[in-house]
């Protein structure tokens, strides 16, 4: 790891000045600049994500310097470039295409400066020391599970439900050049192939391939438009009944495009999936409209970043990761810190969201 390379040249130059030995570990920067970009100040989840790790570090006796690349590839790259130039020790970055840093990374690296994905994995460069993020497969097992719930073949419980189906369902993936799309979409589809294949789910408008469904950056007026396009053309003489939708901005495009074409909430509504659990969401749950939402906890991944950056600026290998497998990047697998997701709809949105303190009952009024 370069890290452990910079910490042993350190203490070896430290030993060789004759200073005492302290290990092989350096004594951690007294405030160290940390650079963290975010995607989009667009979407609720990110926003707060951005000012939980800027806290949890600052609190730390860090300094953060926070952008947001408005998802814009170029802006993101540049504001890489600018953190790493204005002497960063440490990136924290959640990017816009988890391809497109390359460039940048490797200006990281040869300036001896370790590198944190967070939540999106960095791919295609070996300048990836550690990966944050939740268990994004699951995420899309429980997307599935909601959305079989919502349509009664399946009881919360996991057991059958009382519904025979068959049932009309359309498919929406995330942004291709984002990996964790295909975690969410291969996750779902784990869950719905065997029944899309037994003729209890059927999708009209024929496109169930990931690249087919994908949403490039997760613009919920692209869904919308998809969503207006599939109803007006497959479903002209039939109703659709469920969507899978992966985040909580393209189920409110969907939502609309249902709406737009005779839709009604109550009067047999399609369920439609989400997820992050963001503010409209869960007022659309409460009001009967969006079926579900996925609730990742943005705190807990922003605390456990910001104490995975402390072990990294002191020189250790932080001792959260928990999968060392799973996330190959293209170049080298990635270690990794998985949290659990939590499925939310109307029956448990007050316990998992209110009763942590996630949101009060004011906002959600
Ligand atoms: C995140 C999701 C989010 C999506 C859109 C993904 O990378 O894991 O939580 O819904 O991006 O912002």
């Amino acid at each position: 790891m370069r890290s452990k390379f910079v910490v042993s040249v350190i203490v070896l130059l430290v030993a060789a000045c004759g200073a005492p030995a302290t290990g092989r570990e350096t004594k951690p920067p007294e405030s160290a600049l940390v650079g963290v970009t975010m995607p989009t100040t667009t979407s609720q989840r990110w926003t707060s994500d951005g000012e939980n790790i800027k806290h949890n570090l600052e609190s730390r006796g860090h300094r953060v310097d926070l952008q947001y690349a408005e998802n814009d590839v170029p802006t993101q790259v540049k504001q890489v470039e600018s953190q790493i130039a204005a002497g960063a020790k440490l990136l924290i970055i959640a990017s816009v295409d988890g391809s497109a840093l390359t460039k940048p990374l490797l200006m990281a690296a040869e300036a001896g400066i370790p590198v944190i994905a967070y939540d999106r994995l960095l791919r295609g460069s070996p300048n990836v020391d550690y990966y944050a993020t939740f268990e994004n497969f699951r995420v899309g097992i429980y997307q599935a599970e909601s959305l079989l719930t919502g349509l009664g073949l399946r009881n919360g419980d996991g057991s059958p439900g009382p519904a025979a189906g068959p049932f009309n369902i359309e498919l929406f993936a995330g942004s291709a050049d984002d990996n964790n799309s295909a975690f969410f979409f291969n996750g779902a589809m784990s869950v719905l192939k065997p029944l899309i294949d037994d003729g209890k789910l059927v999708v009209r408008s024929g496109q169930t391939d990931f690249q087919a469904v994908t949403t490039l950056r997760w613009d919920g007026e692209t869904a919308r438009k998809r969503m207006e396009e599939i109803v007006t053309t497959a479903y002209r003489r039939t109703k659709v009944n469920g969507v899978l939708s992966p985040y909580d901005g393209i189920s409110l495009g969907i939502l609309t495009a249902l709406k737009n074409n005779g839709y009604a909430p109550g009067q047999g509504f399609p369920v439609v999936t989400g997820q992050d659990a963001e503010l409209g969401s869960v007022k659309s749950i409460i009001a009967g409209e969006q079926y579900s939402t996925i609730y990742k906890d943005t705190r807990e991944l922003a605390t456990a970043t910001a104490s995975m950056a402390e072990a990294v600026l002191k020189g250790r290998t932080p001792p959260q990761l928990n999968n060392l497998n799973d996330y190959e990047n293209g170049v080298k697998i990635v270690p990794a810190f998985l949290l659990n997701p939590v499925s939310v709809d109307k029956s448990n949105y007050h316990k998992v969201l209110v009763e942590s303190g996630y949101y009060s009952d004011d906002q959600l009024r």
